[in-house]
């Protein structure tokens, strides 16, 4: 069949060209896909069959009844007014490889074949090849659906393409070494492949890494992929929930807060080195008190562990009576402190007055004396003397600080006295504390 096939076209090369070089060409015989705005080459080499001849191409667009010129190596006046222009010849060795640039949609669903002055594709070998034209295109992005913080993982982009000279050009959003490879999959189909090694960083978690694929009309199409990055616990600590002051005594719920990828599935608990029995993410400590041990959670995922920083709870003074105050305070305390206070007393007293006369109505911004601290004995070394609106008072210095408290201010009065909410210098947290009420220092004193 092959065989009577040749003979007969060597018969029609010779009947109708006698003495001429009768070509055959090689090109796909299977349809070819371009890309709309993109460029198309059709695969093309031609054997002369005994003289490598004087070679003229020409591709023909075919019709039934008269098919065009739409290239014309040796005159292009010939050619299409629509192709003209468009088209030309892809140089290599006996290379008839035809270039479509800027494809239009009215380009596909046709068929072209090659040629040469004398003879044609279609007359001796019967054969055209069929042009789809698409606006698909195929761009694949492969990675890992799950990444580990800080090991390299490769991102692989692809972008299928039939314009082997122009080749579309691969980008990625996120850093790494890249390694591009282009390779021929099939005739006139070639495959653009960029690799990304990239190592995943945990605040990447959740982004998109994306490959650009830029063809060449220019034109940019994105092909996106979530990051999953996997990571141990970060940001461990510990931290009071429901409630913005805590009091001496009472129970508080503490919470163990984490980011982590997977969530943390294991908490571990710790009160200075001691480990808790509780696994879950909130305890309760119960009776707190202001000189406890810190607090500490250990969390878990199959990553990894992190541990928060040992964590005190602020507790607030209790707001106790005026003779737990007294009480454990040494006698020597008490004088040598009433007699520094006595100055100020008839400030207080007038200050005092005002305020029960008033229904122990806070004026916001007065200014206190503190007296005693409850749990120190002989802490004070002087007295801070400050100017009010209606007279002197004093604020006691603590000896190892330079000022014990930032502020002292007043919030709420009741059962004949005072009490202020003092700000620590030191910390953020204001802590209450009671004040005597200016008859129990004059009781005290005749005491003495
Ligand atoms: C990744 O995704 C594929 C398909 O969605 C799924 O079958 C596979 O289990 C996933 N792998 C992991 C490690 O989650
Ligand atoms: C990979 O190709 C892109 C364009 O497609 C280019 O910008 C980049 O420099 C290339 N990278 C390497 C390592 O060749
Ligand atoms: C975690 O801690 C780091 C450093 O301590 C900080 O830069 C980052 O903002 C924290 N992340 C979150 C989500 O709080």
């Amino acid at each position: 069949m092959n065989a009577v096939k040749q003979i007969y076209l060597l018969l029609i090369c010779q009947g109708f060209y006698l003495g001429s070089v009768c070509q055959e060409w090689t090109f796909p015989s299977r349809a070819i896909s371009a890309l709309i705005g993109s460029c198309v080459e059709i695969p093309c080499t031609y054997h002369p069959a005994r003289t490598s001849g004087t070679s003229s191409t020409v591709w023909y667009l075919y019709h039934r009844l008269k098919s065009s010129e739409i290239l014309n190596s040796r005159d292009s006046s010939s050619v299409m007014a629509e192709y003209r222009g468009r088209t030309s010849l892809v140089p290599g060795e006996n290379s008839c490889t035809l270039r479509i640039d800027n494809v239009r949609r009215d380009d596909g669903s046709k068929n072209y074949y090659p040629g040469d002055r004398n003879t044609d594709a279609y007359r001796t070998q019967s054969r055209t090849v069929y042009l789809h034209v698409t606006d698909e295109v195929n761009i694949r992005l492969y990675m890992s659906n799950v990444t580990t913080e800080g090991e390299a993982t490769i991102i692989r982009c692809t972008a299928d393409h039939t314009c082997g000279s122009s080749p579309p050009s691969l980008r990625w959003n996120k850093p790494g070494q890249v390694k591009n490879k282009s390779v021929e999959i099939s005739e006139g189909y070639w495959r653009e492949q960029s690799e990304l090694t990239y190592i995943p960083s945990y605040v990447e978690d959740g982004s998109h890494v994306k490959c650009t694929v830029t063809y060449p009309n220019g034109e940019d199409i994105e092909e996106p992929g979530m990051l999953n990055i996997e990571y141990a616990p970060k940001n461990v600590t510990v931290a009071a929930i429901g409630i913005d002051e805590v009091m001496e005594g009472s129970d508080v719920k503490i919470q163990c807060n984490s980011f982590a990828n997977p969530a943390v599935d294991d908490y571990e608990w710790y009160k200075g080195k001691a480990k808790l029995p509780d696994t879950g993410r909130e305890i309760t400590v119960r009776k707190v008190t202001r000189d406890m041990e810190p607090y500490s959670c250990a969390v878990r995922n199959r990553v990894g562990r992190g541990e928060s920083a040992p964590t005190e709870i602020p507790v607030q003074y209790k707001v106790l009576s005026s003779t737990n105050i007294i009480i454990p305070a040494t006698i020597g305390t008490i004088f040598s402190l009433l007699l520094l206070a006595l100055p100020t007393y008839f400030c207080w007293r007038k200050k005092f007055q005002k305020l029960t006369s008033n229904e122990t109505k806070a004026s916001p911004d007065a200014t206190y004396t503190d007296l005693i601290k409850r749990d120190i004995e002989n802490d004070y070394e002087q007295f801070k003397t400050e100017t009010c609106a209606d007279g002197t008072y004093t604020d006691l210095v603590k000896r190892d600080m330079e000022s014990a408290y930032e502020e002292l201010k007043l919030k709420s009065g009741k059962e004949g006295s005072v009490i202020v909410q003092v700000q620590h210098a030191q910390s953020s947290v204001p802590r209450e504390k009671k004040l005597l009420p200016a008859e129990h220092i004059a009781t005290l004193t005749m005491g003495t």
